[in-house]
């Protein structure tokens, strides 16, 4: 049967990676006998800019149709003084809501050949493998109240407020967990459970679920961290790390920092899942305009999004192991785009956008 994907490029260097992907994915449809139809949408700034609304009625119509969904990114200087219902972000967060994709998946992966684009030593990342496990429909991200409002209207000391509320309930606590701790079952079944159980209640309630979720898996070894001191760990020794689970705003802090342990926010890919297994795939990084249209963006974080697709979504296993060689012998043969590029390190070549996604056509059709 043929399976739908839908592709939202999104904004700034969304066009350009995504491009490259959909290379990729038509040649395993031409060469490894995928069945696959691809359908494109507005997300983000493009689709406010054609609609009017960062998630329009029409994307969520094909977003609710697809088997899986491929997303480039959201964001540009040019939004930043929208609404903030309509800004770009809204978008992505609206489809996160909609779909019920609350568990979202960042690999932290070092390629030994990226150990010296690594801001640090070596010996500190080589090796490293660690999956952070992030809630992504609740939390401080979507809570209620929210707002901007005034206290003391009309007196001396009128002044503005700004609030979030963090909130988990406890079922959203517990289908996290089950996503974490099935994960750790795979791997080396180690999971760590970040929080700040010290200060926040929400925290408190978040690590007494995950401990009774636990109990369910007496296999994985299961400890707890507050974040500031996972964020200092894994700076300092992230290698300790298996896998993390954690909210949603500690999750995209601490993703961003796992995702500079490996070289490049360029090279993390990311899935996010509802309770079916249904997903929206997307590079970690974001819509980066400074270098927008310059065809000098890494697209491989876009691709390697593919093949966690294939793997998660799809049931094609088989090919996403070929787009990760693929990728692998590309880095091998020594390119590097900009983001991953170090001066000097020999049998290294500095190329564009366009030239290492064709050189992972190249390598899969080999
Ligand atoms: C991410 C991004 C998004 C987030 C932004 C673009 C809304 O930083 O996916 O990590 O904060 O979730
Ligand atoms: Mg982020």
């Amino acid at each position: 049967m043929t399976q739908k994907v839908l592709v939202l490029p999104g904004d700034g260097i969304g066009k350009e990676i995504v491009a490259e992907a959909v290379k990729v994915i038509n040649v395993l449809k031409a060469d490894h006998g995928l069945d696959l139809e691809l359908t494109y949408g507005d997300i983000g700034g493009a689709a406010y800019d054609a609609d009017g609304h960062p998630y329009p009625p029409a994307t969520q119509k094909l977003a609710k149709e697809a088997d899986a969904i491929l997303l480039g990114a959201v964001g540009g200087y040019q939004y930043d003084d929208l609404p903030r219902d309509v800004r770009p972000e809204r978008g992505l967060l609206g489809i996160r809501a909609d779909l019920e994709l609350f568990s979202n998946l960042r690999p932290a992966i070092l390629m030994e050949e990226l150990a010296d684009a690594s801001s640090l030593k070596a010996e500190v990342v080589a090796g490293l493998d660690i999956m952070i496990v992030r809630e992504l429909t609740g939390g401080i991200y979507f809570g209620e109240p929210r707002g901007i409002r005034v206290l003391n209207e009309g007196t001396d000391k009128e002044e503005k407020q700004g609030y979030n509320t963090l909130v988990y309930k406890e079922s959203e606590i517990e289908r996290i967990a089950h996503s974490a701790f099935k994960i750790a079952m795979k791997r080396d079944k180690r999971l760590c459970s970040v929080g700040k159980a010290n200060v926040l209640e929400v925290m408190e309630l978040w690590a007494e679920v995950v401990e009774r979720v636990g109990k369910e898996y007496p296999e994985v070894e299961l400890s707890h961290m507050y974040v500031d001191n996972a964020a200092m760990q894994l700076v300092k020794e992230p290698k300790q790390f298996d896998v993390m689970v954690t909210g949603n705003m500690f999750g995209d802090i601490l993703s961003d920092a796992a995702a500079m342990l490996t070289g490049s926010i360029g090279m993390l890919p990311s899935a996010s899942l509802d309770k079916n297994g249904k997903g929206m795939y997307e590079p970690i990084h974001g819509s980066a305009p400074d270098i927008a249209g310059k065809n000098i963006a890494n697209p491989l974080a876009t691709i390697t999004s593919v093949s966690m697709m294939l793997k998660y979504s799809l049931g094609k296993s088989e090919l996403a192991d070929k787009i990760d060689a693929a990728v692998k012998s590309v880095i091998q043969q020594g390119m590097r785009t900009a983001d991953i590029y170090v001066e000097g390190v020999a049998g290294t070549t500095l190329v564009s956008t366009s030239e290492i996604g064709d050189a992972v056509v190249v390598a899969l059709q080999n």
